[in-house]
């Protein structure tokens, strides 16, 4: 698809992986975005993952023909944007790989690409495509160590590699418009925290490095083409690299009998009659949003209480919350207000457990918590008292 004068969109849309990475859902697919700038030269930015070969060339051929492509820019190693590279160094055997040094030895590594096959370049370098300049930008850890973004100067158009992307599958015409944020705010969350949430720090750099540049158009690797929503774009992606929340409490459990899922469940009620904001995540996926860690992690990035119920299991907490638990240590959340609760049958151990884990990540534990025995009772856990606690420390 054509998207400027210089510029052609010739990636894909996934429908049929299940899980992004082996980890994440995809309800609603997602898209690998690839993109040609054509001028004298033509440069083609990153590549899609195996598997589309048949599709991704004959993107290709509608937008160039039987031009050759004189550059490959590899923005980002990740195999869902390199591994077709020796496809199409096979396909066009004078395409250039063009990439910065800490690219080479994954190149080398993944697909025996040697050094001397690559065309190095550094921060603020440049490549001329005739009339047309690329700069090149070093991002490190958005998302891996060698990622970098590129910049099409005479268009300032930002090929941001995984940076401002999101989950879900595109339409044909990827530029967005005016509600298309809106549309994919919520997978945009989910994807930042999954995928990017460890690296906030790193995020920011890159956001203030960017900051000096005109930026009129963001080509990212997954999701639309920003034109019209960038400023919402870029401060979503600026609130999130800050770890910055909204009051609200986000619930999460798991549960073997039914217990410690209906503690949730009254507590989720009693929320809602205090008009408290709120989101509810079956950690075992068997909710209505059937995402478990994934959709709680996005949630973990909205909201700033965090309510963890877990019954003991194994004398320990049950395996689907503490790996939640886990996954906010592995993304550094902290400044978070916590409270844990879970039913035991002989010894209770899961709630203190969880409020170490809360105090060791930094977060302000609101209370020692509620850990009931056997069956789920209103007299044995008061979610309507655990309810005015978290309605009245919300800030
Ligand atoms: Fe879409 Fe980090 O790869």
């Amino acid at each position: 698809m054509r998207i400027s004068d210089r510029i052609y969109s010739v990636g894909v849309n996934d429908d049929e992986k299940d899980l992004f990475e082996g980890l994440w859902p995809l309800p609603f697919g997602v898209s690998y975005n690839s993109y040609l700038v054509v001028d004298e030269k033509i440069a083609l930015v990153d590549t899609v993952e195996a598997g589309f070969e048949e599709e991704y060339l004959s993107n290709i051929s509608e937008a160039i023909g039987d031009r050759a492509i004189d550059y490959l820019i590899v923005n980002h190693m990740e195999p869902d944007h390199s591994s077709l590279i020796s496809y199409m160094m096979q396909t066009y055997p004078e395409l250039k790989i063009v990439a910065n040094p800490k690219t080479l030895p994954m190149l080398k590594g993944y697909y025996n690409v040697e050094p001397d096959q690559v065309h190095v370049v550094n921060d603020g370098d440049t490549l001329s495509l005739g009339g047309t300049t690329l700069r090149f930008h070093m991002v490190p850890m958005v998302h891996w160590p060698e990622t970098m973004v590129t910049y099409l100067e005479e268009e300032h158009t930002l090929f941001s590699a995984d940076a401002f992307g999101t989950f879900g599958a595109v339409a044909e015409d990827i530029v967005d418009n005016e509600d298309t944020f809106e549309q994919y705010k919520d997978e945009m969350i989910r994807y930042y925290s999954n995928i990017v949430g460890k690296y906030g720090g790193p995020v920011q750099t890159a956001l203030k490095k960017l900051a000096a540049v005109q930026i009129d158009r963001i080509c990212s690797t997954h999701g639309p083409v920003w034109e019209k929503c960038i400023a919402d774009v870029v401060a979503l992606y600026d609130k999130l690299s800050r770890y910055e929340v909204e009051r609200g409490v986000l619930i999460v459990y798991g549960s073997m009998y039914g217990n410690t899922a209906a503690a949730a469940d009254a507590l989720a009620m009693e929320l809602e009659a205090r008009g408290v904001p709120y989101a509810i995540h079956d950690l075992a996926g068997n909710n209505e949003s059937g995402m478990g860690i994934s959709g709680a992690l996005r949630d973990a990035f909205k909201y700033d209480t965090i309510v963890a119920g877990s019954p003991t299991y194994n004398a320990n907490i049950f395996p689907p919350v503490e790996s939640f638990m886990r996954s906010l240590s592995a993304r550094m959340i902290k400044g978070r207000r916590f409270f844990a609760f879970g039913s035991y049958t002989w010894a209770a151990a899961s709630v203190r457990l969880l409020n170490k884990m809360a105090a060791d990540m930094e977060f302000e534990v609101l209370s020692d918590g509620v850990a009931f025995p056997q069956a789920y009772s209103k007299e044995k856990c008061d979610m309507a008292a655990v309810a005015d606690l978290l309605a009245g420390e919300i800030r």
